[in-house]
């Protein structure tokens, strides 16, 4: 099997969010495709070990925003890279209630919706959600953000737990980033390019790995700056 053909599938990049005993979650998901016109289904695809997941099987109804095309990657690796075991992602977020109760991302979403889960079925370590979707808004006439927008342009990867994660190796190969200079996050996949730098977070283009301040972190995952390995 070519699993370079797999990457070839499109997709955006959303955030679904749900509630469950008053707390909010979400997570980035890029497995989103409309099922049915009349009455309007979505099907969404998560991985059973997330937060986002669990509260989802309790409280059967959730939230989709859909992501415009400039997302920092920082808001991306927020929702896409850190559980909210561990944080709470909603915190200095723009959000809103919706008329299901769930919560809505509003920052960089250009349009949601809302569903209530109609069906579901178990997939290896996936649970494949159909909602019937009760509510849909347009927010922006913003353009939205592409799966392959989000890889080619904005360099960004997707973790273990997203169904088309691929290895941070096989990921530096594909790409042919192989020079000595460069660094990858072992956590997420992103690589710092010295030539490039992080001027978003304080280091400017044309700094050197070893000269980046030890305060520093992953613009995508947080991880520090003793996750990184220099890409061979
Ligand atoms: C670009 C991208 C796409 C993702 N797509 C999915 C997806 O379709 N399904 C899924 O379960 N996880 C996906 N993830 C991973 C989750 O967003 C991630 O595991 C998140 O940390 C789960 O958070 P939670 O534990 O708070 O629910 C994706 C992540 C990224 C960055």
């Amino acid at each position: 099997m070519n699993q370079e053909a797999l990457h070839k599938i499109t997709y955006g990049i959303y955030i679904l969010s749900t509630e469950f005993e008053g707390k909010p979650n979400g997570q980035i998901v890029n497995s989103v495709f409309q099922v049915t016109a009349e009455p309007a289904t979505i099907a969404v695809s998560l991985n059973k070990q997330n937060l986002t997941c669990e509260y989802l099987l309790k409280t059967k109804k959730f939230s989709l925003s859909m992501l415009e095309k400039n997302t920092p990657m920082t808001f991306i690796g927020q929702f896409g890279f850190k559980s909210g075991r561990t944080s709470n992602k909603f915190e200095g977020i723009s959000s809103k209630k919706g008329t299901t109760g769930m919560p809505i991302v509003l920052d960089h979403a250009l349009a949601c919706l809302e569903a209530e889960v109609i069906g579901q079925l178990e997939v290896g370590t996936n649970i494949i959600i159909v909602g019937k979707i009760l509510e849909a808004e347009v927010l922006s006439q913003l353009e939205p953000m592409t799966y392959v927008y989000y890889h080619d342009v904005k360099k960004g990867f997707s973790p273990k737990n997203a169904p088309t994660y691929i290895k941070a190796e096989e990921m530096v190969a594909k790409k042919g980033e192989k020079t000595m200079d460069k660094y990858v996050c072992k956590v997420c996949g992103y690589i710092y390019d010295p030539v490039v730098g992080d001027p978003d977070n304080g280091v400017a283009a044309g700094t050197k790995f070893e000269d980046v301040p030890n305060t520093w972190v992953c613009p995508i995952c947080g991880a520090g700056k003793d996750q990184f390995e220099e890409v061979k």
